[in-house]
């Protein structure tokens, strides 16, 4: 939700700036800004619009600097435009700021600045901060943020140029990352990872309200009160080619494309060359896991998608019963949790706002929390008590796609690790298990090697209106995140269903020319898909059936039918995924959607 780049070194800032929005893109883009120091002054471009639109503006109204803020914005408050842009700065110009975040009590704080003087030219949030800082600074920035920063109320990321001290950068946040780094003479600083990797690997995440100051020769720290605080450095192993798009069209084919890469790079993490687990990664010992009477799963968006396949496999495999919430709910709920209760969150970017209330909540509650996760050092991966990581690199399509392969391929782990700690599943029967999961992503790779059906489909398709994903069981899972994938990048309508319930009320909406897509990968199940199917093709559907291996049965009921390999049922989502992000990305390509960046969406929710 936003992104945020800030630089001082030896370098013009400026080419440093542009290219650390443009990596970070995908946190927000209706407009984008930078602020420098030209020697005398703060000097700022903002332009509405893509980065494109600031990359022009900065073509005929060129600046310089060896310092310098930027920021790519995602608007909460006030609409998308020039003015509202951030930098923003105070109105004697002492201070430029970019801001991640919303804050809670920007109204109560402007009306005491308006009482004061202050004239505001924007309708943002971040505003209020800049003339906060402007009326309360003293010419000592640390003591400002001191003063200041408390009085803020919210979620913020911030990064500060001040005038009087123009080659250092200050910043601080709470509720929104903030990863800082240093290089050969010089430091930078990024709302998030890919946008530093080019320059250090080494890093550093600022935690709630502590003060990052960036100089030329290093780093320093300060929590709350302004005493000096050393950090604990984060490596970060992913290659810096990775969060580019190389020879791809978009960013997110190629990470779908890089699926059966990442699929074995999280198994081979948690199982040994011998298809045993390697147990001890996971979070409980045998007479723990066998005393666990519930598991809570809560997340938002693709990862509760991924929580509810990953109910299903715990609860079919381990016998444990699961209980599955969106985030943004369970926060707010009532949450009838006890005191050491087993409470799992699932977030790629380890950063999302209503997760991490999630996870504080059960934390003061006294649960057994644990986190999957794709980001190393966020802020999840800091508060959960155990967490498995997922090894799926940088995701820098909105639409998530390989993070949330590598969420499913865990829990499906997991509930083999507790099926095998409770005693439901025997080591034979885990070994055979592992062994047929290590050929899921030869499946897949057929699956992309044929993608051109897929491709071929979506020529003829683009025009739907609405499209239904159904299935039952382990698909109805599936289901809900294929329908997801569509809507988020091709704006078509649709919806996922469990396929016996479409009799119960939405069948009225299937009418000639309706897509239905039938995931029919569970055996046990087909028959009665088959009945579901026939129910949507006799009013007019168009029905596409994806099975699990040939299935005769489907040829009756749909009109096109996609195979992957036969497997395991148990694993067919993990295959199965693939082909609906073809789907759902060709039908975006065909309908000529910013694919990488969906309207209105933001990678990774830092506000509620
Ligand atoms: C997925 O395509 C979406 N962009 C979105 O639903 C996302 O999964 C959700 O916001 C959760 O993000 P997280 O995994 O980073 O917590």
């Amino acid at each position: 939700m936003c992104g945020i780049v800030g630089y001082t070194g030896d370098k013009n800032c400026i080419p440093i700036l542009m290219n650390g929005l443009t990596s970070l893109a995908y946190r927000g883009y209706d407009s984008a800004g930078v602020a420098v120091w030209e020697g005398s002054d703060l000097t700022l471009r903002k332009a509405k619009g893509k980065i494109e639109n600031l990359k022009n503006l900065l073509e005929t109204s060129p600046i310089s600097g060896l310092s310098g803020i930027g920021h790519t914005r995602w608007a909460t408050h006030g609409e998308p435009s020039d003015v509202n842009a951030h930098p923003h700065t105070d109105s004697h110009k002492t201070l430029a700021i970019v801001h991640n975040g919303i804050i809670e009590n920007y109204l109560h704080i402007k009306s005491m600045l308006v009482k004061n003087g202050c004239v505001f030219v924007s309708e943002t949030d971040t505003e209020v901060v800049a003339q906060l800082l402007g009326y309360y600074y003293d010419g000592d920035p640390l003591e400002t943020l001191k003063k200041t920063v408390p009085m803020l109320e919210g979620s913020f990321a911030l990064a500060i140029l001040f005038a009087d001290e123009p080659e250092t950068i200050y910043c601080t946040c709470k509720d929104s990352p903030m990863v800082v780094g240093h290089g050969k003479n010089e430091s930078i600083i990024a709302s998030d990872i890919p946008a530093i990797l080019e320059y250090t690997r080494d890093v550093y995440f600022v935690q709630d309200r502590q003060i990052a100051v960036l100089k030329k020769n290093g780093l320093a720290f300060y929590d709350e009160f302004g005493a000096t605080i050393e950090k604990p450095v984060t490596h970060i192993d992913w290659d810096v080619e990775a969060a580019k798009k190389g020879n791809y069209e978009h960013f997110m084919m190629k990470e779908i494309c890089e699926e059966p890469d990442a699929f074995r790079k999280t198994f081979d993490q948690y199982v040994n060359k011998d298809f045993t687990l390697k147990s001890e990664r996971f979070p409980w010992d045998k007479a723990r896991a066998k005393s666990l009477k519930r598991l809570t799963i809560v997340s938002c968006g693709t990862a509760f998608h991924a929580g509810m396949l990953g109910k299903k496999f715990i609860e079919h495999m381990a016998k444990l019963r699961v209980d599955v919430d969106i985030a943004s709910e369970y926060r707010y709920g009532d949450t009838l949790i006890e005191n050491g209760e087993a409470f799992m969150v699932i977030s790629q970017s380890g950063e999302t706002a209503d997760t991490i209330a999630a996870l504080r909540r059960a934390k003061e509650l006294g649960c057994d929390t644990m986190a999957v996760c794709n980001v190393t050092g966020s802020t999840i991966s800091r508060e959960a008590g155990h967490v498995l990581y997922t090894y799926a690199g940088p995701e820098i399509a909105v639409a998530a796609t390989k993070s949330y392969l590598t969420q499913i391929i865990l829990l499906y782990l997991c509930a083999l690790d507790l099926a095998q700690k409770r005693g439901e599943m025997s080591q034979v029967q885990i070994t055979d298990r592992l062994k047929e999961m290590s050929k899921v992503p030869a499946a897949m790779q057929k699956v992309l090697d044929n993608k051109e059906q897929i491709q071929y489909f979506a020529s003829r398709s683009f025009a739907v209106k609405h499209v239904f994903f159904i299935g039952r069981g382990l698909d109805y899972a599936l289901a809900m995140e294929a329908a997801l994938k569509l809507k988020e990048i091709s704006y078509i309508h649709s919806e996922a269903y469990a396929a016996g319930e479409l009799k119960h009320g939405t069948i009225a909406l299937i009418e000639e020319g309706s897509l239905v897509v039938a995931l029919a990968t569970q055996p046990d199940l087909q028959a009665k898909v088959a009945s579901n199917m026939e129910e949507v093709r006799v009013r007019g559907a168009h029905v596409l059936a994806v099975t699990n291996g040939p299935w005769d049965g489907a040829a009756g009921h749909s009109h096109e039918q996609w195979q992957i390999d036969q497997m395991d049922a148990t694993l067919a989502p993990l295959c199965a995924i693939v082909p609906m992000q073809l789907l759902a990305y060709y039908l975006a390509v065909q309908k000529g959607c910013t694919v990488d960046q969906p309207r209105n969406l933001a990678k990774s929710v830092t506000v509620e």
